[in-house]
């Protein structure tokens, strides 16, 4: 299992998430419509951002998504299309291995828990 850690730019979110609804076999997502952040160009130049203890922070939207290693880089390629403007700015991706999961309904495990 992997998951995919997703920063988004906010306006983009949405045709992402429904680009991600297209594959098939998908078996969820948590998403976070306002987290803050910087990555190397910092937040000066972004369109959105916030001022906390004097360090700016850009808006951003987080996806944390976790599939069978077999969707994982579906699930790239979409975000990477989908999110793209071009711009400082678009985000980053993030994947990661994932040890286990636990659908708690039922006590399954592994893959069969997603
Ligand atoms: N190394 C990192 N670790 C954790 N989060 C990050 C990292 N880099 C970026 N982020 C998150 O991703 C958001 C978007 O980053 P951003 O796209 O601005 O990166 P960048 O390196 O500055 O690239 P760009 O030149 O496109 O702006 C940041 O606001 C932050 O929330
Ligand atoms: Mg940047």
């Amino acid at each position: 299992m992997k998951e995919i850690k997703a920063i988004v730019q906010p306006f983009m979110l949405a045709k992402v998430v429904d680009a991600l609804k297209q594959i098939e076999g998908l078996p969820g997502m948590t998403v976070d419509t306002d987290v803050q952040g910087f990555g190397r160009s910092l937040a000066s130049g972004a369109r959105d951002k916030i001022t906390l203890d004097a360090i700016e922070y850009a808006k951003k939207a987080k996806l944390e998504i976790v599939v069978p290693d077999e969707l994982a880089d579906q699930v790239v390629q979409t975000i990477l299309q989908h999110a793209h403007t071009g711009n400082p700015g678009d985000g980053k991706i993030f994947v990661i291995d994932v040890q286990q999961s636990y659908r708690i309904r039922t006590g399954e495990s592994g893959a069969d828990a997603l």
